[in-house]
């Protein structure tokens, strides 16, 4: 049974201390992934991490262009019942509504998207259930970025 014996150290009680000493050795664990000749580098890339910080970063600006979009929207001018066809008109005609707009729906999507693709490697279990799934989202979210880009910048205040 290990030790739980208080050393002198100043370390507190370590579980295991006394099992490893210099006749019997720590195994020696090796690397998950071994570097080769053919692979001397991480074949690993940074996709993640920058994954990670996007979320954090769009989530910030989401912040600011979400709780502007629903003041403007839902409260301010009369609320919700001002908002019409002149109404849209009327803000998409301005440059700055038109890239606030552009930029709530691509980090939207994009924020959405990885988020969805997150829990698709974490719930779904199977290699072809993953690949149909995330198919299908990449499918939904190119389709619905380009559709809302082309929306914006072609809209025509005076279509009858
Ligand atoms: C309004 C401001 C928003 C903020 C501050 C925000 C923040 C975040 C953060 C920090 C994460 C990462 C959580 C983690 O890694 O554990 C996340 C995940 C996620 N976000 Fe957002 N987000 C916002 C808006 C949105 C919008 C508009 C959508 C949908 C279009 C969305 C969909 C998601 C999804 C699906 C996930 C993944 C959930 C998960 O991993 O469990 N978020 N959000």
């Amino acid at each position: 049974m290990a030790t739980t014996e208080t050393t002198a150290s100043g370390i507190g009680p370590v579980e295991g201390a006394s099992v490893h000493n210099v006749d019997n050795p720590a195994p020696l664990i090796e690397a998950p992934r071994k570097r080769t000749r053919k692979t001397p580098k991480s074949t690993r890339g940074n996709f993640e991490m920058y994954g990670w910080l996007f979320m954090r970063l769009s989530g910030i600006v989401l912040v600011v262009l979400v709780l502007g979009h629903l003041l403007i929207q839902l409260v301010l001018d009369g609320g919700v019942s001002k908002i019409g066809f002149a109404f849209v008109a009327g803000r998409w005609a301005s440059p700055f509504w038109q890239v606030w707009d552009l930029l709530m729906l691509w980090l939207a999507m994009l924020h959405g998207a990885n988020g969805l693709r997150t829990v698709i490697n974490d719930y779904a279990e199977r290699a072809n259930t993953r690949l149909w799934l995330k198919g299908l989202l990449y499918t939904a979210t190119v389709f619905t970025i380009l559709l809302g880009t082309l929306v914006i910048f072609t809209f025509d205040p005076n279509i009858r």
